[in-house]
């Protein structure tokens, strides 16, 4: 997709083939809205096919001629994720990917790491990142656009979750990498990287430890999923026309006060 001056600014992404990988999840769903609300037309992936058929129905309410295809996919079955880019594109490929999919794990230092859920960290926040951007380079269109979500683990240190931001830092670099190598054809190729963010593994600490988090980010409070989900949507569209292979952190200044 090229920029359009005569694009409307409220749907940005008018027409666009657009897939998000990990949609489930309050950071996913959030984009999955926005998406459709910019004008795409949106495949949304993850692994738990009736949440997805959920949110399908929650996209398409009030909004007639959303277009919102669910495909349930486990990034860590490469056929699987070959079929779901395939079915995603338009035409001439896809306009917009979105890959939000991720697997945490609990704080403890490296050495007490169980391998097992090492394996599963990186299968899924590396690798799956990984097969899945791989395909969708492949089918991308010319002037097409990819948002990896990656993470404040991918950007600087987080106590205890080594393989976390193992993967974390991988995203980024593949997400610079890319966007080099697919420049020459106005594939632009960026990241976010979220702080705390009300959604997720984080969701299930206590309203007082949550709380706590807040409190150590410079502005005061952890950051919702729809405030994510802006600046990835906004990172995808003609808006960024000139921005590849950066990272855009959504911290709540939690990087720039070096917390
Ligand atoms: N919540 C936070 O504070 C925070 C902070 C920084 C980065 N992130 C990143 O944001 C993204 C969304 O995280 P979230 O907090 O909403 O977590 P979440 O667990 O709710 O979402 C993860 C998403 O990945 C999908 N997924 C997991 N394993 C999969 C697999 N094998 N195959 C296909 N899909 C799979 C899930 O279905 C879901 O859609 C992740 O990449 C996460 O690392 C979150």
């Amino acid at each position: 997709m090229t920029t359009n001056e005569s694009t409307p600014a409220a749907r940005p992404l008018a027409g666009a083939h657009a897939l998000l990988v990990g949609a489930n999840g309050l950071i996913g769903n959030a984009v999955a809205r926005l998406l459709v609300e910019a004008g795409a037309r949106t495949t949304i992936a993850a692994r738990d096919a009736d949440a997805l058929d959920a949110l399908r129905t929650a996209l398409l309410g009030g909004r007639p001629g959303a277009e919102v295809t669910v495909h349930a996919v486990d990034v860590r079955d490469d056929a699987a994720v070959a079929d779901l880019v395939l079915d995603a594109s338009g035409p001439d490929g896809l306009d917009v990917a979105v890959n939000n999919v991720g697997l945490s794990h609990r704080p403890a230092p490296l050495e007490q790491l169980d391998l097992a859920v090492i394996d599963d960290v990186l299968a899924v926040s590396l690798r799956g990142v990984l097969v899945c951007l791989r395909a969708e380079l492949g089918a991308m269109a010319d002037g097409g656009s990819i948002v990896n979500v990656a993470s404040s683990a991918g950007l600087a240190a987080a106590p205890g979750m080594s393989a976390y931001v193992a993967a974390k830092h991988g995203v980024v670099g593949l997400t610079r990498t890319s966007a080099v190598d697919h420049a020459a054809r106005g594939v632009r190729v960026n990241a976010v990287a979220p702080g705390p963010i009300e959604s997720g593994p984080i969701m299930r600490l206590g309203a007082e430890e949550r709380d706590h988090v807040g409190q150590h980010v410079p502005l005061r409070r952890m950051g919702s999923a729809n405030e994510v989900a802006q600046a990835v949507v906004w990172l995808a569209s003609p808006a960024a026309s000139y921005i590849t292979g950066t990272v855009l952190a959504v911290d709540g200044g939690k990087r720039a006060g070096g917390a």
